[in-house]
């Protein structure tokens, strides 16, 4: 074998067959690297992380935050929670109403704080999805008052700071939605005003245009955009986002299933969205998949958590793929100049910490982008290659580059993910690779990195068929209960010291208005559990409407949409209402009448729901006694379980228990 690797290398050295690439700074360097990021919301991505038990959650963090570990994120965007939904849920504001202020609902600042702890040099930008209905005063529109805006996101900062003492570095505008310019520049004014200088503005978190051309246009709003955030950039960017002069970014992107396939895409984003695009910054949306996975987009974070009931959770391909790059540059190193694509196909970059540290990740991605859902890549083909890499520069005398190596599987290899392979010898300042297709190399002059393993979490297990919860036990950091997530509305835990017994501990719908959307949000609000393959069950709450004569809630089975569809879902309805009266529906609008009749429900007093679904039969019962049989439904066969109220409405619920048949 030793005989034929020297013949092969000599064969390597004579033949033309091989690629020349030069990498030096020589002539300068490129742009100034800013990091790899993911983003948790946009929305309720990271609902079900929370609720996972220790060892596991701690552990799934270590996976993706802890330097040297695993993904290593440089970057940590999240939602701030505008009270609607914003893809897989809702996460709630920390003002929903014009005199409230709370920094602790939702997860995400437990979240970055996890983050903070792991790598306190990882950078954290928030950017709002949805606004509170009063930002807009009933308009679906947040910059008619743009100083009630700035102050409401300005607040989060500050919020950030004084209550869990995490600085934030960067703030967007409206994710993928309109921005305004005066809005923008009112934005940079008052996070002055509030001494945060420190704190740069993305913008807008959308296409390239209009935002570049109108910062080369416009003086004023040049000066105040530090970085242009562009989503989904298919590795490209136009003209004036480079005239510009600032700092481009991918601020979302991949969005892609985390399989191999899923992980290959993100490997060439990495590389190519500098090497085309002068990105100097690639998000990943998103950062783990944490949300029922038939919400719209399941399985697209960088990892897949969504069983806090089991402990199960995958450290899929992108993981290992982001620890190339992340794992061995820092923001603050800078691109060489010398980067480009490889000449049957694929990509190298190479950065250095200008301290003499020299990093080059290649790639050779084949796979037809056609299977990638969202980033819109060229399909290249690729073939084997052998490139030789020339080193110039500050990187002459370098002798040594430690070596790490991933081949995404084909029909007859498995992958090998992110391994530390024997170092490479320099010599006479050039190796030479043969290069593979579906390969990602990172050479470099750090002796770091680390494939970080723990021992297999536990099986995988569907959730509970029997569960339930009278919402007493309270996970201290979190205002929402275990499991349940929010797809319209905001529910939380609530405490009424003045209850004389049973309920002093509820939970409760905080909405009173229909927020500013991202998408469109039922009218209802609605929050699913359980598993969506449950068919015949039985679900049963205590309820307490707050608001007389109008108000009115529900519990249902068979809950067939989450997420920006949730409107459209539906399943079996069963509402009770102030006027006491009761309706069964197919719908969660309401408007698939099935049964309906007298009730006696009050508000202001508990009463106890069950609605149990077996077949195309569906039964009521009213504080333990029949209220309605029979009622015969067509609608979907499975579905969540789920609690809700008629429209933006205080209203309690208690005492929640789901049980599932299950045929063996
Ligand atoms: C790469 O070099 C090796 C060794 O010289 C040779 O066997 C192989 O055919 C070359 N591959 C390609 C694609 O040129
Ligand atoms: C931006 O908002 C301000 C304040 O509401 C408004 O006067 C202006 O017309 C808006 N600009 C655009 C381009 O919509
Ligand atoms: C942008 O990228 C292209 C292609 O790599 C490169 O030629 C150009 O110099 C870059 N421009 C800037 C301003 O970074
Ligand atoms: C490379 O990085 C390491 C770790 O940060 C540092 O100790 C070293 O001085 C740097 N420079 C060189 C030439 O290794
Ligand atoms: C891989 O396997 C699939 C299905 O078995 C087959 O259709 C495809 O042609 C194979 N591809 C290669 C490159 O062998
Ligand atoms: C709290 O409990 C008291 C006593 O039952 C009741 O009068 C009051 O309406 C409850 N408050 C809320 C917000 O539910
Ligand atoms: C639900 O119950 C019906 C009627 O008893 C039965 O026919 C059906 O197979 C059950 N479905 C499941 C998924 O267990």
């Amino acid at each position: 074998m030793a005989a034929l690797a020297e013949l092969s290398l000599v064969l390597l050295l004579l033949s033309a067959v091989s690629s020349d690439y030069t990498l030096t700074d020589q002539d300068g360097l490129g742009r100034e690297f800013d990091g790899i990021g993911a983003v948790s919301g946009g929305g309720a991505t990271s609902r079900l992380l929370v609720n996972y038990p220790e060892p596991y959650r701690s552990q799934i963090l270590d996976y993706l935050f802890k330097p040297d570990f695993g993904a290593s994120l440089h970057i940590f965007k999240v939602e701030i929670g505008g009270d609607a939904q914003s893809t897989d849920g809702t996460e709630p504001s920390h003002m929903h109403y014009p005199d409230d202020q709370n920094y602790f609902r939702g997860y995400e600042w437990w979240l970055m704080k996890e983050a903070k702890k792991r790598n306190p040099n990882i950078k954290l930008i928030g950017l709002p999805w949805a606004f509170p209905g009063w930002i807009g005063r009933g308009e679906n529109w947040p910059y008619d008052f743009p100083d009630v805006t700035a102050y409401y996101v300005v607040s989060w900062i500050i919020g950030a700071k004084q209550y869990h003492d995490l600085d934030i570095d960067y703030v967007g505008i409206w994710n993928e939605r309109s921005y305004n310019a005066t809005y923008i520049k009112l934005l940079r004014y008052t996070l002055d005003k509030f001494g945060l200088e420190r704190v740069r503005i993305i913008a807008s978190d959308n296409l390239w245009q209009p935002i570049a051309s109108e910062v080369l246009r416009d003086a004023e709003l040049h000066g105040v955009v530090d970085v242009i955030g562009a989503h989904y950039p298919g590795t490209v960017t136009v003209a004036d986002a480079i005239s510009s002069g600032k700092k481009l970014w991918s601020s979302e992107d991949y969005s892609t299933f985390n399989d191999e396939i899923g992980g290959g895409c993100w490997a060439r984003i990495l590389n190519q969205n500098y090497v085309n695009g002068n990105m100097t910054s690639t998000i990943s949306w998103n950062l783990v998949a944490s949300y029922y996975e038939e919400l719209p987009f399941g399985l697209e974070g960088l990892m897949t958590a969504k069983e806090p009931w089991s402990g199960n959770y995958v450290v899929s391909t992108p993981v290992w793929i982001t620890a190339h790059t992340t794992q061995f540059t820092q923001p603050g190193w800078f691109y060489l100049r010398t980067v480009g694509h490889l000449e049957k196909g694929g990509s190298y970059v190479a950065l250095t910490d200008r301290r003499g540290n020299l990093t080059i990740i290649i790639e050779t991605m084949s796979h037809d982008h056609s299977v990638c859902i969202r980033p819109y890549l060229p399909k290249f083909s690729v073939c084997p290659q052998n490139a030789t890499f020339q080193l110039d520069g500050s990187f002459k005398n370098v002798k040594t580059l430690q070596a790490w190596y991933s081949k995404l599987c084909t029909n007859t290899t498995k992958p090998t993910l992110f391994k530390r392979m024997s170092p490479i010898t320099v010599t006479n300042g050039a190796f030479s690779l043969e290069l593979d297709v579906d390969e990602v190399y990172t050479l470099t002059t750090l002796t770091t990195g680390q494939k970080g393993t723990y021992p297999d979490p536990p099986a995988s297990q569907p959730f509970p068929r029997k569960y339930k919860d009278d919402f007493r036990v309270r996970n201290p950091p979190f205002s929402e209960a275990p499991f349940f997530a929010d797809q319209s509305g905001v529910f939380e835990y609530f405490i009424n010291t003045s209850d004389p017994g049973d309920h002093v501990f509820t939970f409760r719908q905080v909405l009173t208005q229909r927020p500013i959307t991202w998408v469109s949000d039922a009218n209802q609000a609605i929050s699913v559990i359980g598993d969506f393959t449950w068919s015949n069950i039985t679900v049963s709450c205590d309820v307490y409407i707050e608001t007389p004569d109008t108000g009115a809630v529900f519990i249902a089975a068979r809950v067939d949409q989450g997420g920006s569809l949730a409107h459209l879902a539906k399943g079996i309805y069963f509402w009770v209402f102030a006027d006491g009266t009761y309706k069964v529906t197919g719908d969660l609008q309401g408007e698939i009448i099935l049964g309906k009749g007298l009730a006696g429900v009050r508000a202001r007093r508990w009463h106890t729901l069950t609605l149990q679904v077996e077949g195309y039969k569906a039964y009521g019962f009213l504080n333990g006694n029949p209220l309605w049989k029979n009622v015969f439904t067509v609608g979907p066969a499975h579905g969540w379980a789920a609690i809700g109220t008629a429209s933006f409405e205080f209203a309690q619920f208690d005492n929640f228990m789901v049980e599932a048949k299950v045929t063996e």
